[in-house]
C-alpha cells in the first residue's frame, strides 16, 4: 500500500467538550482499574488534564467546558457524556448508578446549546465511550456497558449506518479504550479485546488498520484522539506512536496516569462535538 509521507496528513479544526476533575478521586469501583484504596491526587490530575486541554487548544481546537459537579468524580470523563452527530445530540444513559446523575448535566448543557436535537437515550449508552465515529459509519461497542439495543436507538437517531462490535475484555470496557479513530476510514485496534466475530468484521473492513500489541493496548494507547493529523495518545504508548509515525501522522504524547486510576485516559476526557450547535 502507498503510505503519505511523514507528517503529510491533513489536520481538521474540531470542536470539543471537557470537564475539568476538580472533584475527580476513585471512590468506588466500576472498571478494573479502579481500586479505591490506592491513594489518588485531584491536583495532579488537574494539572495532567490541563496540559491535555492546552495541547488541544495549541493544535487549534475549540474547546468547550462543562461545569463538574461535586459528588460525581467520574464526570472528567466527557466522552460518556453523549454523541454528538450532525448537530444532533443524544444523551447518554450511564450502567453504574454513581455515575447515571451525569446525564441530567449534560441535558442541560445541550438543552442551552442551539443544537437540532437533544433527548437521552432510551436504552443504556455511554456516549463516545462505545460509538465512534469513522466517516459517516458509527462503530458501537457493548459487552460491558452500553446496550445492544442502544445500537438500533443510535442508528435510528442519527439516521447512520451502525456497526455493532463485541468487547470481551475487562480491561478494556468501552470501545474507545480499545479502539481509536485516525481518519475518515481509518482506524488502530487491539484485536484481543473484540469477540472472533468482531475481529472478523474489523478485518474485513479495515484491512490496513494499525493493531496495538498488548503493551500498548494496557497503558490505555488506544484511548487517543486523533484531528487527521495529530493524533494525541498516552506517552507511554510508544510502539503505537512509532507506527503513526510510519503512516504519516504526528504522535502527540500526553500524561494522564493519575486519570488511569478510574480507567480513562485522552479519549475519554473528551467529546468530540460534531455539527451546527452555537454554544
Ligand atoms: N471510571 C469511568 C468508568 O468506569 C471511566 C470512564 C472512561 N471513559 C471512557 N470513555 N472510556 O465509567
Amino acid at each position: 500500500m502507498e503510505r503519505p509521507a511523514n507528517g503529510s496528513r491533513a489536520a481538521s479544526p474540531r470542536r470539543y467538550l471537557m470537564c475539568r476533575p476538580t472533584h475527580f478521586d476513585v471512590t468506588y469501583s466500576i472498571n478494573p482499574w479502579m481500586d479505591p484504596r490506592k491513594p489518588t491526587s485531584a491536583q495532579v490530575g488537574l494539572a495532567q488534564w490541563k496540559r491535555l486541554h492546552d495541547t488541544f487548544a495549541g493544535l487549534g481546537h475549540d474547546v468547550q467546558l462543562i461545569e463538574p459537579v461535586p459528588g460525581l468524580p467520574d464526570m472528567v470523563f466527557a466522552a460518556n457524556g453523549a454523541i454528538v452527530v450532525d448537530g444532533k445530540v443524544l444523551v447518554a444513559r450511564f450502567r453504574h448508578p454513581q455515575r447515571v446523575d451525569e446525564a441530567a448535566a449534560y441535558l442541560d448543557w445541550f438543552s442551552r446549546g442551539g443544537w437540532s436535537a437533544v433527548r437521552q437515550a432510551e436504552y443504556v449508552n455511554e456516549g463516545e465511550g462505545d460509538f465512534l465515529c469513522v466517516g459517516r459509519e458509527i462503530l458501537a461497542g457493548s459487552g460491558f456497558r452500553s446496550d445492544l439495543r442502544a445500537h438500533d436507538e443510535v442508528r435510528e437517531f442519527f439516521g447512520r449506518p451502525v456497526v455493532s462490535l463485541t468487547l470481551v475484555d475487562p480491561r478494556f470496557y468501552h470501545l474507545d479504550t480499545a479502539l481509536a479513530v485516525l481518519g475518515e476510514s481509518e482506524v488502530m485496534y487491539y484485536p484481543a479485546a473484540f469477540s472472533p466475530e468482531s475481529r472478523a468484521i474489523l478485518a474485513e473492513r479495515y484491512p490496513d488498520a494499525i493493531l496495538a500489541d498488548e503493551a500498548d493496548a494496557a497503558v490505555f494507547g488506544l484511548n487517543a484522539l486523533s484531528d487527521g493529523r495529530n493524533v494525541i495518545l498516552p506517552q507511554q504508548a510508544v510502539g503505537l506512536a512509532a507506527q503513526l509515525r510510519e503512516r504519516g501522522y504526528t504522535p502527540v504524547g500526553a500524561d494522564l496516569t493519575e486519570l488511569l486510576k478510574a480507567g480513562g485516559s485522552v479519549k475519554c476526557c473528551t467529546l468530540e462535538l460534531r455539527g451546527q450547535g452555537e454554544v
